[in-house]
């Protein structure tokens, strides 16, 4: 497979975590409270309950200490470590396990748990503790500090860098996502636009399953590192 690419691009969803322990969105344990993950990650949640929202985060932060990396983050970071063309990760997840298991070509689209971002001046700082509504920022001293997360609504982040690496992609692999939230779910299309042979390893066939050229079914722990094998053999 790897005889001719230069470039992978690859997108990590909350499929690529299960087997550590953090829920998926969409799966049977994806509530939380009795919310829909769709009415709590929004601009709007935020604004009429921001008690709700940042225990959500608060929750979510605190569950990190809890877990570790599997397998199939272990062997994205060999790839990283390995691959001598260019490589970037792109994870919609907004654990750390993918840094905890030393990748470091690393894009978090969806920004990260352990971040703090001011609604004021925009700074985001590193934040490990737990953030009550009013917090102030030590950069503008506005009491506006929020959950460093893209909300549903919001332009993810680094968008520009990683169409860009789509565009010059010549291998993209999907991991653990159930293809339902753009723009990731159409990263697919514009790497098969660009040429790219794409591929789809997942528990089960995804919303976009149609758009790769191979779909790969089962436990992201045992398909990635057997994936990670091929391509550094
Ligand atoms: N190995 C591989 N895939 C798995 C595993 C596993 N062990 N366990 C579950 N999956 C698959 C499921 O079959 C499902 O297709 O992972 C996918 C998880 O889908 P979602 O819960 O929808 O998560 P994700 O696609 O990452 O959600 C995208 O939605 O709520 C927002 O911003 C949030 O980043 C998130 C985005």
């Amino acid at each position: 497979m790897k005889a001719d690419i230069q470039t992978i691009v690859i997108l990590t969803g909350a499929g690529i975590s299960a087997e550590s322990g953090l829920a998926t969105f969409r799966g049977p344990d994806g509530m939380w409270e009795g919310h829909r993950v769709e009415d709590v990650c929004t601009p709007e949640a935020l604004a009429r309950n921001p008690v709700l929202v940042h225990r959500f985060y608060d929750e979510r932060r605190a569950t990190l200490a809890t877990v570790s990396p599997n397998p199939a983050h272990d062997a994205l970071a060999a790839l990283d470590a390995a691959w001598p063309g260019e490589l970037l990760i792109v994870t919609q997840n907004v654990d750390d396990l993918h840094e905890r298991a030393g990748a470091k070509r690393l894009i978090h689209m969806h920004g990260e748990l352990q971040s703090a971002l001011c609604a004021a001046c925009g700074k985001a700082v590193p934040w490990t503790q737990a953030l009550p509504p009013g917090t102030v920022c030590a950069a503008c001293g506005q009491p506006r500090l929020r959950p460093d997360i893209v909300f549903f609504g919001e332009m993810p982040y680094q968008m520009d860098v990683i169409d860009e690496a789509l565009r010059r992609a010549g291998l993209f692999v999907s991991i653990g996502t159930s293809g339902a939230v753009y723009p990731a779910a159409g990263f697919v299309q514009t790497a098969r636009h660009a040429g790219a042979r794409t591929l789809e390893l997942n528990l089960d066939p995804s919303a976009g399953s149609d758009y790769f050229d191979e779909t790969r079914l089962g436990p992201a722990s045992l398909l990635v590192p057997h994936l990670v094998r091929d391509l550094l053999e």
